[in-house]
């Protein structure tokens, strides 16, 4: 186990950015930057021993800071959506930064995304990454303070650890937005990659991407992944949901079956299979419906619809105002701990 730090980049305010590389005695690397505690890169062997990268991204931190959707970054404090970017907590409304049709507050108005966190190395093979958001910020009340420590073991984890606290009450729902794609970046789209997930229920969106409030059985619709299936095979269905979201864009809530992946993805051609597991409720599939090809990502590529997928590890979206979804309410010095593990293997 190796680690390397570089120089990435500088920004605007000439804060500058650095680059770390984890290496494994397998020769997978993990890359990671201290804009939005970023999963830079994840570089594995396919089932021929050929290695590529199989996030879908930036080169430099010019495309990060100018094209952005998120692309490996940590989220926070509310990952995902919280209606008309509104809430009450106690006897104390809060309005937050509506930067989604002026509307939504999406991903805490990029909170913690968009921020140059500090950086520790704390071993060969991990670092820990910290971030204070001051008081007030995109409306949030209290001083957040949060850690995410990534780490690459020899088994071929990437281990994402994260804890938060505030000093006063508020909602706290972290994540990480890393776009997956087994072939190796975004030479094709991720239809034809097999996902298995076990979540029996997801919960349905309205025309703002904000749940209805009903927690939905996947039986017998295109949400039902509890047998493997492609990402493509139903994506276009003639399913209310499926078209409000252009794709899928949903939350997935987790059965937490007991030493069992979450969920699995295989990729046929490269051989690869990633799981995930995590302690969360539930998970955001989100298949880059609204990516187009007109921004340009790693290798000079564009980043076509479908690219890549993420599974965004989370309370449910909008849980502030759902008194039926499990409460992301944290009280005043109490600690958000939350850990998302995803193992990379390749099936000959
Ligand atoms: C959301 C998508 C959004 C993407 C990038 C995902 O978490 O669910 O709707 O386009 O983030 O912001």
């Amino acid at each position: 186990m190796k680690i390397n730090i570089s120089h990435y980049g500088f920004m605007p305010d000439g804060k500058e950015v650095k680059l770390y590389s984890i290496t494994n005695d397998n020769n997978v690397t993990l890359q990671l930057i201290n804009l939005g505690a970023t999963l830079q890169a994840l570089y594995a062997p396919d089932k021929f021993g050929r290695i590529s990268d199989i996030t879908v991204g930036f080169d430099s931190l010019y495309g990060h800071l100018n094209f952005t959707d998120y692309q490996g970054k940590v989220v926070g404090r509310y990952a995902n959506r919280i209606a008309n970017g509104a809430f009450s907590l106690g006897d104390k409304n809060y309005q937050l930064t509506q930067n989604e049709k002026d509307k939504t507050c999406l991903h805490s108005a990029g909170e913690f995304s968009d921020a140059v966190w500090n950086a520790i190395v704390i071993d060969t093979n991990a670092v820990e990454f910290s971030y204070t958001s001051p008081d007030g910020t995109a409306g949030f009340d209290g001083n957040l303070t949060a850690k995410v420590t990534y780490s690459l073991t020899d088994d071929n984890r990437v281990v994402i650890a994260y804890s938060a606290v505030c000093d006063k009450d508020t909602v706290i729902n972290f994540t990480n937005h890393v776009y997956f794609n087994l072939n190796g970046s975004a030479i094709s789209d991720v239809l034809d990659h097999e996902m298995q997930m076990n979540a029996s229920h997801y919960t349905p969106i309205d025309a703002d991407s904000i749940p209805t409030g009903e927690i939905r059985a996947v039986e017998g619709t295109a949400f039902d992944f509890r047998t493997p299936c492609t990402i493509g095979k139903r994506i276009n269905d003639n399913d209310e949901q499926l078209i409000l979201a252009k794709g899928y864009d949903h939350n997935f809530c987790l059965d937490g079956k007991d030493g069992e992946a979450d969920v699995t993805v295989k990729e046929s051609v490269s051989g690869r299979k990633l799981e995930m597991f995590t302690d969360l409720p539930g998970v955001q599939l989100y298949t880059g419906n609204f990516l187009d090809g007109t921004v340009i990502g790693k290798g000079g590529m564009p980043i076509v619809k479908h690219a890549g997928f993420c599974l965004e590890t989370q309370f449910y979206p909008d849980s502030p105002n759902q008194p039926n979804f499990p409460s992301c309410v944290f009280k005043a010095g109490e600690k958000f701990e939350s850990t998302t593990m995803f193992r990379i293997s390749v099936e000959k």
